[in-house]
């Protein structure tokens, strides 16, 4: 069974199109298009628009936006921004190269946001800021933080990170917002970020700080321009040889090799080193692609929804919700197994459908090589974050994104329900 069977991929740029690898090629072949900045006043326009924030910047990524963020807040060595563990290295990495020390929540119980009843224990008087994850699309109480913080005598920023959850009228409730078109997120523009308000001056402040900034490397665009094309092609090739033996995987070896697979944490940033060229502008020939994915994003997002409902009918309760929400964007259905035992059932049931699940985050500050030193730089220490430890042995994320069609959906949860005796 299975050498024709298509190969479905968690992460592997889930939103390319025919049309995307069409365009980057188009736009690979014009390089005189690479700088044209009409692509990304056009690409904030419609960002504008779609999402309803009045303000966008664009930056090269999600990391680079949340640095922006705190180089507007002027923050010194030593201060210090709260944020969550369950999380990619990045973000520690942005906040700690900003000169502020990142101090980590726990995981709440329920599902894979921070636990914000802990807040008053880790507030001190060097306190500027609060990073608010949305994971999974699952949305935190703004509202609630602010409740609970507003007894203390001085403006505790709260900064929204929406990597996981972009749509229209987005309606952010904290003091400002970021969010990214990373490769495996909500759209893609392979490399590329935002930062959204409705506060002008706050707005006119991030502004400031871009205009400092390189612009994204001409190599990196070329690398990021391949990436739709590659994948577009690559894909199908999984599909095609026996077990993990795929035309595909050898070809995905062989570009890995060349360098021309866009590396979305690099090495340097696994051991919390800033890269030399970080941090950069947004490439406007990237937003060419932006413009184009932001157009599809509503079939992205209802399809998403689509297939996130027939998991959550048949594993709800492994899931971070006791209801469906028809509001939320899930960007990956997460699953939280009970034993490592459980989890390598799933994992191992899953590869015989050749699908490959997710694994965010299978770490605390999560990030392909990270290890204790790059703890110890970010001053993350575990054993503080004890629910954050257990949630990332124990989570998968199964696909919502176009590449799965709602028959291999219904059957993976089926199968999922079936081997896990629930
Ligand atoms: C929750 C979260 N926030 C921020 C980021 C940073 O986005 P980028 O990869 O564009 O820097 C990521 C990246 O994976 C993320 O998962």
């Amino acid at each position: 069974m299975g050498r024709f069977r298509k190969s479905i991929f968690t992460a592997a740029s889930p939103n390319t199109q025919f049309n995307d690898a069409l365009l980057s090629l188009r736009v690979l072949l014009n390089p005189f298009l690479y700088r044209k900045n009409k692509f990304n006043e056009k690409f904030k326009e419609d960002l504008s628009k779609y999402i309803k924030v009045d303000n966008i910047s664009l930056v090269d990524s999600g990391r680079t936006a949340l640095l922006t963020i705190l180089k507007a807040l002027d923050l010194k060595e030593g201060d210090e921004v709260i944020m969550p563990s369950f999380t990619c290295v990045v973000v520690a990495n942005a906040v700690s190269w900003s000169g502020a020390t990142p101090i980590y929540l726990d995981t709440n119980k329920v599902d894979f946001n921070a636990d914000y009843s802990s807040l008053d224990s880790k507030i001190t008087n060097k306190t500027k800021a609060i990073v608010v994850q949305h994971t999974f699309g699952k949305r935190v109480d703004i509202k609630g933080i602010r409740d609970s913080i507003k007894n203390y005598n001085r403006k505790l920023f709260i900064i929204e990170d929406f990597a996981h959850d972009i749509h229209r009228d987005i309606n952010p409730q904290g003091d400002i917002a970021f969010s990214t078109f990373g490769i495996e997120k909500v759209m893609s523009t392979v490399r590329g970020g935002m930062i959204f308000t409705n506060d002008k001056a706050f707005h006119d402040s991030i502004e400031k700080v871009i205009e400092s900034y390189n612009d994204f490397p001409i190599k990196r665009v070329i690398i990021s321009l391949l990436n739709p094309i590659f994948w577009f092609f690559a894909i199908p090739l999984h599909s095609v040889g026996i077990g993990r033996f795929t035309v595909g995987a050898m070809i995905r070896g062989i570009w890995r090799k060349l360098g021309f697979l866009g590396i979305m944490v690099e090495e340097k940033e696994n051991h919390a080193l800033k890269p030399d060229w970080f941090p950069a502008k947004m490439s406007p020939a990237l937003s060419r692609l932006g413009i184009l994915q932001l157009k599809k994003l509503d079939f992205y997002n209802s399809h998403r929804s689509e297939i996130a409902k027939i998991y959550n009918d048949q594993l709800i309760s492994i899931s971070d919700s006791s209801e469906f929400d028809n509001d939320r964007v899930y960007l990956r259905y997460p699953i939280l197994l009970n034993s490592r035992e459980d989890w390598l059932k799933v994992w191992n049931l899953s590869r015989s459908l050749r699908v490959t699940l997710g694994n965010w985050f299978s770490s605390p500050l999560y990030g392909a090589g990270v290890d204790e030193k790059t703890y110890k730089k970010l001053c993350y220490v575990p054993a503080t974050t004890e629910v954050t430890v257990k949630k990332t042995n124990l989570v998968l994320n199964l696909p919502t994104s176009i590449n799965i069609d709602k028959k291999r959906a219904s059957e993976l949860a089926l199968r999922i329900k079936e081997v896990l005796d629930l």
